[in-house]
C-alpha cells in the first residue's frame, strides 16, 4: 500500500485538477519509495524538484482557470497558493544549501498534508462556479 492514497472523497468536481492532485500523490509515493530503498541523491533530488515543479504548475494552472471564469474567491483562493509556495521555496532552499536528506521526506509530506486540507477548505469552494461555468 502506497504511504499516500487517493480518495473519490478528495475530489474537487474537476477532472483536470483531480488529475493534477493525484499526480502529486504518486511523486510523493515514489519519493517515499526511493527514501526507503535507500536511493541516491541522483535519484532523489529529481523526483524532490518534480514534486516542487509540478505543484507550482498546478497551482498556476488552476489561477488561470479561476481567472478565466471570474472566480469569486480568487484573491483569497491565490493569497492561500502564495503563502504554500514561499514555504516550498523556502524548504528548497534548504535542499540547495545542502541539507536534503534532512528536508525531503517533510517536504513530501508538507506538500501532501497541505493539499488534503486545501482540497477540503478551499478547492472544493470552487466546484459550484467552475461546474456551471462548464469546466468539470
Ligand atoms: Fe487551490
Amino acid at each position: 500500500m502506497a504511504l499516500y492514497d487517493w480518495k473519490d472523497d478528495y475530489s474537487v468536481g474537476v477532472s483536470r485538477f483531480d488529475n493534477h492532485h493525484k499526480r502529486l500523490f504518486n511523486i510523493a509515493n515514489d519519493l517515499h519509495e526511493m527514501m526507503k530503498l535507500g536511493r541516491g541523491a541522483d535519484v532523489i533530488e529529481p523526483l524532490l524538484r518534480e514534486l516542487i515543479d509540478y505543484t507550482h504548475y498546478h497551482l498556476a494552472e488552476e489561477e488561470k482557470v479561476m481567472e478565466a471564469i471570474g472566480y469569486s474567491n480568487i484573491a483569497s483562493h491565490k493569497q492561500a497558493h502564495r503563502i504554500f509556495t514561499d514555504q516550498l521555496n523556502a524548504a528548497m532552499a534548504e535542499v540547495d544549501a545542502g541539507k536534503t536528506i534532512f528536508v525531503v521526506i517533510k517536504i513530501a509530506k508538507t506538500v501532501i498534508d497541505w493539499l488534503i486540507n486545501h482540497i477540503y477548505g478551499i478547492d472544493k469552494k470552487y466546484t459550484p462556479e467552475m461546474n456551471s461555468a462548464g469546466i468539470r
